[in-house]
């Protein structure tokens, strides 16, 4: 197909993205219309390369995805958060070249635009795309982000592209007062984009998505633990959880009334859990929200609801506690009652607001609830 053809695709990719509502700001929606997105990914045949999906670039070698790029809607909502501003210093964490492509269209002819990859055949075939596509003067860096790119300090805006366990404190010393990070964190089985704003010494959380990225390699690499078929972060080794198969005792069940659309999003549900009840885990079989004791465990479930378009939520449990564990989660869904999280991120030692506190290796990410 010519060029013309990836135009007019790039053009509908545009219009979907607006149409469904991914798309509210007209210079982003101008920045996609600008950047060739087939020259980032010339294996893939037009149509795919604006379609509005991930492209796979890299796995390793037991066939894990170690380097994609990235869907345009999640790329979309991202740069939203972000912010960009003409003139801004951007960071890019993750290389793939087209979204910083992007943010360069979005910095314009005073801003500068630094993309990190740890992996070198990333930042080669990124360096190649971007000089065929007209971005020659975005710098290209081969390192481990978890360092950020102290050369080019500092940014006005870092865009992280890769999972992390934490905001590493080489981005936030790198970050101008006042600047803001985008990045997709994984908290408790669960992966959002926060944009924080450093304020002070610390970050505040100013809007999350919800996306999915590969995972952080390097020296930032984190690891989930996987225990009896349930999975926990790393900072939960002394949370109590039951001994052999629980799940092969007798079920006991309750739903609680509860109504919610059969499309919706329960992430905010399950980090109220989180971070109101001791306890809390996922299930490996299916990623569902449980609460686990020393012999018992209880997990979320759905049936039909008032209509086709809904589910009523419940919870399931096995063990001798179980009953009990049950009705506690079923009080805590009930008084969850819709309200969001925000975040902050303070250094370990730091002077910690009211919250739940979750420990990283450098931080605390606090957790506060709005109604
Ligand atoms: C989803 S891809 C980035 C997508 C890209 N920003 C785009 O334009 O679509 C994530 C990238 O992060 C890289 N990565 C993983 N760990 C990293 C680290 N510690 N530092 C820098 N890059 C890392 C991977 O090699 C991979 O290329």
């Amino acid at each position: 197909m010519t060029g013309a053809g990836a135009d007019s695709l790039r053009t509908a990719l545009v219009r979907q993205l607006t149409a469904n509502g991914t798309i509210h700001d007209g210079r982003i929606a101008a920045a996609f219309e600008a950047v060739p997105r087939h020259l980032f990914v010339p294996q893939v045949p037009l149509e795919l390369a604006y379609a509005d999906d991930v492209v796979p670039m890299k796995q390793d070698r037991a066939g894990v995805l170690t380097s994609s790029v990235s869907q345009p809607s999640i790329i979309a909502l991202m740069l939203q958060q972000a912010a960009i501003r003409p003139g801004d210093r951007v960071l890019e964490i993750g290389s793939g070249g087209y979204n910083a492509a992007l943010l360069r269209e979005l910095a314009g002819p005073g801003g500068a635009v630094t993309t990190v990859d740890i992996d070198a055949d990333v930042t080669r075939r990124a360096r190649v795309s971007l000089d065929q596509a007209g971005y020659g003067d975005v710098a290209v860096v081969q390192a481990d982000g978890e360092f950020g790119d102290p050369e080019r300090a500092p940014y006005d805006r870092i865009v992280v592209t890769v999972t992390a366990w934490e905001v590493a404190p080489a981005w936030v010393r790198q970050l101008r007062p006042g600047g803001r990070i985008v990045v997709p964190l994984r908290l408790r089985g669960q992966t959002r984009a926060v944009a924080f704003d450093l304020v002070g010494e610390h970050l505040e959380s100013r809007s999350t998505t919800m996306c999915g990225f590969v995972s952080m390699q390097g020296v930032g690499a984190h690891y989930e633990r996987y225990e009896d078929g349930l999975t926990y972060d790393e900072d939960q080794e002394d949370e109590p959880r039951p001994k052999g198969d629980v799940l092969e005792l007798r079920r006991e069940r309750r739903w609680s009334g509860l109504q919610v659309h059969r499309e919706e999003l329960l992430l905010d549900l399950y980090l109220w859990l989180a971070t109101t009840l001791p306890g809390y885990c996922v299930l490996d079989r299916d990623g569902e929200a449980a609460v686990a004791t020393a012999d018992s465990l209880a997990y979320l479930s759905r049936r039909r609801g008032r209509d086709a378009s809904h589910v009523e939520l419940g919870c399931s449990g096995h063990g001798p506690g179980a009953r009990v564990l049950i009705d506690r989660v079923v009080e805590q869904m009930r008084r969850w009652d819709g309200k969001h999280p925000t975040f902050q991120v303070h250094a370990l030692g730091a002077e910690l607001p009211r919250g739940f506190h979750i420990a990283r290796r450098h931080s605390y990410i606090t957790v506060q609830w709005e109604a």
